[in-house]
């Protein structure tokens, strides 16, 4: 049977990945974006940021795959519209629905179509544009659980696939498209599926500043980490997954997603004490590092430290609210110099001051410290003969606990990691 034809709203992460994977899978495919030279890029076969397996997974269904600026284009043949316009913060902390806003006015009134929201929106997102939306155009909500690096695994492969109506048909229209997956479908609400997006996300975040909370406390007491996370994980009410102490979240997502759960909840008048206490633990847990500099150096002034790492994650280029940024910033306004070394970022505009070094080891030259600060497999290597020849001071910061702490302090350096008894 023929495959629905599919108009995608957005060309970042999301809807790059939406269309090209919903291409693989047969669909005709249109992508529009309201930017001109992401557009061309993608035209010309170049995707605008780093994800794994995307260009060639583009090029691959060039056939099927068109990126366009012109609405006409994207309305031409397609009932389906997915949207996946970023929802920023606005600096309340509420998500900016703007760019959702303009895909109901771009849509307009297309009789038969369907809207369905890729975007994370707040709860009640969903009821509101239906107000809006003529009769004729449904509405579903299909949250997307991607995580950047590897998203097309994510996209083909998803743990569950989420769909919230407001009625049978369109939710039924929309479920079909994932027919081929074997994956539970779970059907519910708009408001259940817009929950769901976020509450994932926040309890992710919540796991990661507990376990970062587990890690500080070990330290303190002369627990270890590492063992104290495999000892809880192996029971099966905990799992393994998400208890890997480090420097703090980043990204697109939790920054953004744990703030709009909150202050969702407290704008219906609900105090989400918990998340207050995640995020905060998340702030404190990005500039500990510093302590950590400081106990083996003092005062920083007159001091090189080496970021190693600047994407908030391995395999993606994007610096969304990456700890590095804070990190960087505490560093400078403390008096150190700062260099950095990324094998994806060459320079952001929040990194004002920071020298970004063309490889590892002319970041590492003369520093008197490298901070592990996102866990690239090239610096699993980095205890070595060569990089301790060329530091001032053969000092290690593992903010992601990468490396052994035996093998490292015989290689000849000093070694600090998150939670890791001493
Ligand atoms: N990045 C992720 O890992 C991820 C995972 C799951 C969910 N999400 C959610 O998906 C949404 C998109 O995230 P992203 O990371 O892909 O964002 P992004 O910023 O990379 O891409 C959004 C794109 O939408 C375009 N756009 C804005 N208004 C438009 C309009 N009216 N018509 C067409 N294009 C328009 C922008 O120019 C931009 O290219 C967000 O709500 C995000 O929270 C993201």
């Amino acid at each position: 049977m023929a495959k629905p034809p599919l108009g995608i709203f957005g060309a970042g992460w999301v809807g790059v990945v939406t269309g090209a994977c919903f291409a693989d899978l047969g669909h005709q495919v249109v992508v529009r974006d309201v930017v001109p030279e992401k557009v061309e890029a993608l035209r010309s076969g170049m995707v605008p940021f780093h994800e794994p397996g995307l260009a060639e997974l583009v090029e691959r269904n060039q056939e099927r795959l068109t990126f366009t600026l012109d609405l006409e284009e994207l309305k031409a043949d397609a009932k389906i519209f997915f949207s996946c316009v970023d929802t920023p913060p606005l600096p309340s902390g509420e998500a900016n629905l703007n760019p959702v806003w303009s895909v109901v006015e771009d849509l307009g009134s297309m009789d038969g179509a369907t809207l369905v929201m890729k975007s994370t929106v707040p709860v009640g997102t969903g009821e509101r544009i239906r107000a809006e939306l003529p009769d004729r155009v449904g509405y579903v909500s299909n949250p997307e659980f991607l995580s950047e690096g590897r998203g097309i695994e994510d996209f083909m492969r998803p743990d569950r696939v989420v769909v919230g109506s407001f009625d049978d048909e369109h939710g039924d229209r929309i479920a079909a498209l994932y027919a081929g997956f074997d994956t539970p479908l779970v059907r519910t609400s708009v408001a259940s599926a817009e929950m769901i997006k976020l509450a994932s996300n926040a309890f992710l975040a919540t796991r990661i500043s507990f376990i970062n909370e587990i890690a500080n406390v070990s330290e303190a007491v002369g627990a270890d980490i590492d063992e104290v996370a495999r000892g809880m994980g192996l029971d099966k009410r905990i799992g393994t997954s998400y208890l890997r102490p480090g420097v703090g979240y980043g990204g697109s997502c939790y920054p953004k997603d744990v703030p709009f759960l909150k202050l969702l909840a407290g704008s219906s008048g609900y105090h989400f004490q918990l998340l207050t206490a995640v995020m905060e633990v998340n702030e404190l847990q990005k500039r500990r590092v510093v302590g950590k500099l400081k106990k083996h150096l003092g005062d920083l002034p007159g001091k090189t430290v080496a970021l190693l790492g600047l994407a908030f994650k391995p395999n993606t280029n994007d610096m969304r609210e990456a700890p590095s940024i804070v990190l960087a910033a505490r560093l400078r306004a403390e008096g150190a110099e700062v260099r950095a070394w990324d094998p994806l970022v060459t320079g952001h505009p929040e990194l004002d001051g920071v020298v970004i070094a063309p490889s590892l080891l002319d970041s590492l030259r003369d520093a008197d410290a490298a901070v592990i600060v996102t866990e690239w497999p090239e610096l699993e290597g980095l205890a070595s003969a060569e990089v301790r020849e060329v530091m001032r001071r053969p000092l290690i910061v593992d903010g992601r606990n990468l490396l052994d702490p035996k093998a490292v302090r015989a290689a000849g350096f000093d070694y600090e990691g998150i939670g890791r008894a001493q």
